[in-house]
């Protein structure tokens, strides 16, 4: 899907952040219409992570024709692969193909690393969940693959209360 006109995708400065936790509050709202609780969809990205991730250029907005972030990716190194750790596009610039930019802005970022793949762990019925991320080449990673930081990641989501029966992992070979 091509990026609409005036968007772009670019490598985060300690500028953007202020307005990233309003964007992943506004995306996650999405998830009420699919059944899931507040203790799920109201969780956001600390900003002292936010700016970890950005010093360490691991952080990725998606922002408007006048240079004002709608959209982050923000990326971790798991078990020697990248990791997809939080992806959101605030629901008004949704469906502009931003989403699919930062996801493939990732993608190339680990293929320059030397990395092998990118992980990640989403929701298997919501459409802007596992089905969109197939879409862009990611498939199912049986648990039993998982490294032990992964497996850290699921064990923190089902302390978190994480709905774990409709969660699962996805890699994309690279
Ligand atoms: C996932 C997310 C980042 C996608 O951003 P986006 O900019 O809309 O993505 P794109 O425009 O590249 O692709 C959109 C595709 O995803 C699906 N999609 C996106 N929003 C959707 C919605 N509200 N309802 C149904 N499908 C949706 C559609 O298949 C859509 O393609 P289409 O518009 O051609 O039908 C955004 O929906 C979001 O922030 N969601 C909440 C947070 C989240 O789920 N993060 C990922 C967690 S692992």
């Amino acid at each position: 899907m091509p990026l609409s006109e005036g968007y772009r995708v670019r490598p985060a400065v300690l500028a953007d952040l202020q307005p990233l936790q309003e964007v992943e509050r506004a995306s996650s709202r999405l998830f009420i219409a699919y059944g899931l609780e507040e203790s799920f969809w109201g969780l956001v990205t600390p900003v002292d992570a936010l700016e970890r991730a950005c010093q360490q250029g691991m952080l990725w907005v998606a922002v408007d024709a006048g240079d004002q972030p709608v959209g982050f990716a923000l990326v971790k190194r798991k078990d020697g692969a990248a990791h997809l750790d939080e992806l959101a596009v605030h629901p008004v610039h949704g469906r502009r193909g931003l989403g699919t930019a930062l996801v493939e802005a990732v993608c190339g970022w680990a293929r320059e690393q030397g990395l092998p793949s990118v992980t990640l762990s989403t929701l298997r019925d919501v459409p802007f969940n596992a089905p969109f991320y197939t879409r862009l080449g990611f498939v199912e990673m049986p648990e039993t693959e998982a490294g032990p930081e992964l497996r850290g990641v699921r064990r923190r989501e089902q302390e978190a209360g994480f709905p774990m029966q409709r969660r699962l992992l996805m890699r994309r070979t690279l």
